[in-house]
């Protein structure tokens, strides 16, 4: 079989590893040819291959990034872009496609799936929220790089009695503040599931700091937003391709503690770094097992269906019921981080 292989979406920690087991997997157990398109879908529809075999796999294990580079382009916004990728799959000759991304590249993937495409999806994103799946490649390093941060703040803010609020990302939901808030003791936690109400965060601050400590991490997730009709004011700022404006919230709820408190507060806004760098061993064991079983799945046949980690196991789900949906943190995780502040 010739099968395609590309990256979408933002890149994240353990998308090599993923890339190298269906190589591996597929060149060495099934006899495949795996063809890589570079920059997602862009590169599907552009016609731009690369070949991905034993040779380019060689030490990228622990690589951060992707060896086939990523795009944020969907062929379904643009006039014709479905058509352009069968096109471009029928001029290759790919019998198949594996898709790694996040819910947009797999919402595009769900589409040419219904255009007669077979296609097997594998879930990436720091953010942890594709629908269907306990975690996503990414996550895990970015939870690491998240409460690494948040440990080196506890110790300036301990020094200089400060408040330090630390952005981290989730845009649509706030896995990454919630599990880095618990694993690095963070005194506040604001995620985009749970509006919330700058007075009350106040009136904790104040509290904590009134009676036993002289510091705070607050952690803020990109997304978060104040719950309507509370003291704080708020319109969602939103860039020049509709992408969310990192420091924005951060910058915000740290001036607003600061003009209500008087306390002495800081913003650090951990962005990209939380998508760089070398995958945890977590990430790399993920993205193998991914990979193992999206090629496994073509092999056999399988089409429109998704990788997904339930509890240990690896299963497939069908697309059609994951794709356009949000994976949201569930509020007794949310409520661990508060009880635990
Ligand atoms: O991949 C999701 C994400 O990590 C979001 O949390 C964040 O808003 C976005 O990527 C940033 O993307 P870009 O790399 O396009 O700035």
């Amino acid at each position: 079989m010739r099968v395609g292989l590309l990256t979408g979406g933002g890149d994240v920690p353990g998308l090599n590893a993923a890339i190298r087991a269906v190589v591996k997997r597929g060149e060495g157990e099934h006899g495949h040819t795996i063809v890589g398109f570079r920059n997602g879908w862009r590169g599907v529809v552009d016609g731009d291959v690369t070949p991905v075999s034993r040779q380019q796999i060689r030490n990228v294990l622990p690589v951060g990034g992707t060896m086939l580079g990523t795009a944020r382009y969907h062929p379904r916004a643009e006039d014709g872009g479905i058509d352009a990728v069968i096109a471009t799959l029928e001029q290759e000759r790919i019998d198949a496609l594996i898709c790694i991304g996040g819910d947009g590249t797999l919402h595009a993937a769900s589409k040419v799936a219904e255009a007669g495409v077979k296609i097997v999806a594998i879930p990436k994103t720091i953010d942890n929220d594709v629908f269907g799946t306990d975690k996503s490649i990414g996550f895990d390093t970015a939870v690491w790089i998240a409460t690494e941060a948040i440990d080196r703040l506890h110790t300036t803010a301990e020094s200089h009695n400060r408040v330090m609020v630390v952005e981290v990302m989730g845009h649509h939901a706030g896995w990454i503040a919630v599990t880095s808030a618990i694993a690095g003791g963070a005194e506040v936690v604001l995620t985009p599931e749970e509006p919330f109400d700058i007075e009350k965060v106040v009136k904790y601050l104040k509290h904590r700091h009134r009676s036993h400590a002289s510091f705070s991490i607050v952690v803020v997730a990109e997304g978060a937003v104040p719950l309507k009709g509370s003291a704080m004011d708020y319109e969602v700022p939103v860039g020049k391709f509709g992408e969310i404006v990192a420091g924005a919230i951060g910058e915000r709820v740290k001036n607003e503690i600061e003009a209500r408190t008087g306390f002495d507060a800081r913003l650090t806004v951990l962005g990209h770094v939380q998508r760089g760098g070398s995958p945890t061993p977590t990430d790399r064991i993920l993205g193998s097992r991914f990979g193992v079983a999206a090629i496994d799945a073509i092999t056999r046949g399988e089409s429109d269906v998704m990788t997904a980690l339930h509890g240990e196991n690896i299963v497939l789900v069908p697309l059609p019921e994951i794709a356009g949906k949000i994976k949201v943190v569930p509020a007794d995780l949310i409520e661990v981080a508060r009880t635990l502040a």
